[in-house]
């Protein structure tokens, strides 16, 4: 499964990259927003961005029409090869998406609440789709139970569009992905944090420190 981390915090996205764990980033408008809050530009944040990161790097279009959405589309993927460009799950979306197929300009159809919104963006050939299962779970629905529905239907017709879970919000959404097959997940930098912890992790590895003093009090290997 791709890790895809879901920020647009350039020190969140080293970081992390840092752990070797980074795939991809995913941004969307709201991240924006936040990591533009010292002042740096959009052009600036996102630039930064696709020089750092070796894999997709989702940018979004901010239009609901969508002659303007192909327009920015085409601006952002100028911004580097590796741009993924999110459009919305919208008829104005389905319509950009049709022409960004034919551009070879890759699209990650995003705000999908419902496999058969998966079904219609791979038809119009998204290359990724976003479910948002965070956000299903938020109003009593089980978001991840979709993955599978998706799964199943592009199995059906050997669709290969590529199952992106988004909206992750704890470690058993990424658990859950993974037993599912999903091709893609995109974690907030703290969730992905936390999938390398364990309590019993760090107490075992407390006992084999302490004990290794009482071989070499100084605490070093002597070799
Ligand atoms: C997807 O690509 C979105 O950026 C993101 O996963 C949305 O997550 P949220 O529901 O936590 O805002």
């Amino acid at each position: 499964m791709k890790i895809f981390i879901d920020t647009a915090d350039i020190n969140e996205i080293r970081e992390a990259n840092d752990y070797g764990l980074i795939d991809g980033v995913t941004t969307n408008p709201s991240l924006i927003m936040k990591a533009n809050k010292d002042g740096k530009n959009f052009k600036d944040i996102v630039s930064e961005i696709l020089k750092t990161v070796n894999g997709p790097v989702s940018l979004e279009v901010v239009s609901e029409d969508s002659r303007e959405m192909i327009d920015q589309a085409v601006k952002l993927h100028n911004l580097g090869n590796n741009a993924v460009i999110k459009v919305p799950m919208t008829l104005e979306g389905l319509k950009a998406m049709k022409t960004l197929k034919q551009k070879d300009i890759p699209v990650n159809t995003t705000l999908i609440f419902n496999p058969v919104q998966a079904l219609l963006a791979a038809k119009n050939g998204a290359k990724f789709v976003s479910p948002f299962v965070g956000r299903l779970d938020d109003i009593g629905e089980d978001g991840m139970s979709i993955i599978n529905q998706i799964k199943t239907i592009y199995a059906n017709y050997d669709i290969k569009t590529e199952v992106l879970v988004a909206s992750v919000r704890n470690p058993v959404h990424v658990l859950r992905a993974a037993l599912m097959g999903a091709d893609a997940i995109t974690i907030p930098y703290d969730v992905i944090k936390k999938l390398a912890l364990h309590p019993k992790t760090d107490e075992g590895l407390a006992k084999f420190m302490g004990d290794w003093k009482k071989v070499s009090p100084d605490g070093t290997l002597p070799l």
